[in-house]
């Protein structure tokens, strides 16, 4: 005897239906105020996180400014969708040290207006958007490499590769 599979209704918008034609036939439902497309969707999950995984990735190294008692400098690690946050909200999520001691208690929150979230790229900084002109006020006598983390997009949406980050670069001994 054959069996039969069902899958749970799904509620979407008609727009938002537009965006996944992966589904299967809709049948369409309306009230006075809102229509409804109900279709069946079979490994919804997996459909939707197919589509984050597809988006291009920017892996990142943070390194610390002082040698650990081996000599070897400490190294914190993360990732981020291509293009989608700054530098400074990818370190504060990941709880990556990213102020000094003035910074910690004065910084302005991610405004632009403080120039203390200074980093130094020392690799990957093709995979980063151009120096704003907030940073090129503040950063008119330092390094190249230099950036404020507030003003550096990682990644373009479509660019993928490895960002080397000197954390603190101010401060390494
Ligand atoms: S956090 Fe103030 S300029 Fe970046």
């Amino acid at each position: 005897m054959a069996s039969l599979h069902f899958a749970c209704p799904s509620f979407r918008s008609p727009e938002i239906w537009a965006t996944h034609q992966s589904h299967r036939r809709p049948i369409l439902i309306s009230s006075k105020k809102t229509q409804y497309l109900v279709c069946c969707v079979k490994n919804s999950t997996k459909t939707l996180d197919k589509i984050e995984e597809n988006k291009p990735e920017i892996q990142l190294e943070f390194i610390g400014p002082k040698a650990g008692p081996d000599g070897s400098y400490p190294v914190d690690k993360a990732s981020t969708v291509s293009g989608e946050k700054l530098l400074r909200n990818i370190m504060v999520d990941n709880k990556i040290e990213l102020y000094a001691a003035y910074g910690k208690v004065m910084n302005c929150g991610g405004g632009g207006s403080c120039g203390t979230c200074i980093v130094e790229i020392v690799d990957g900084k093709e995979l980063l958007n151009e120096r704003t002109n907030t940073e090129l006020r503040y950063l008119k006598k330092k390094p190249e490499s230099w950036r404020l983390a507030c003003q550096t997009i990682v990644g373009n949406k479509e660019n993928s590769g490895k960002v080397v980050v000197q954390r603190l670069p101010q401060w390494k001994k």
